[in-house]
């Protein structure tokens, strides 16, 4: 599961696509939290992608992420700012990849 409070217990190391990327990072094996109020725990995610098949307002793309061991593609959040918090994503990813901070 994420961590909630990734934005307090971890750093942001880099920028991608727009957001931020929170570490730690080692490519390609452990590649961190991409985004911010729509977070996505890339070492967690297993490219299920069910969020993108469901996020009305199309969030998330995906990325290709070789080598890494959990899926050589993640969910990347590349427009989070049109998030308009349904939670949908939330509720359907089977690892608890993401969070979304609805404030
Ligand atoms: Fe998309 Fe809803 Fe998730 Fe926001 S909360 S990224 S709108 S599915
Ligand atoms: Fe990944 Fe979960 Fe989406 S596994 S592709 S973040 S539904
Ligand atoms: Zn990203």
């Amino acid at each position: 599961t994420i961590d909630p409070q990734f934005h307090e217990n971890r750093e942001k190391v880099d920028e991608h696509n727009g957001h931020a990327v929170w570490g730690p990072v080692d490519e390609p094996e452990e590649l961190g939290i991409h985004g911010t109020h729509v977070a996505v725990d890339f070492d967690l995610c297993i490219a299920d992608g069910a969020c993108l098949e469901d996020c009305p307002v199309d969030v998330f793309e995906w990325v290709d992420t070789p080598g890494h061991p959990e899926s050589e593609e993640k969910a990347d959040p590349a427009k989070e700012a049109q998030c308009i918090d349904c939670m949908l994503c939330v509720d359907v990813c089977p690892v608890d990849a993401i969070d979304v901070d609805a404030g």
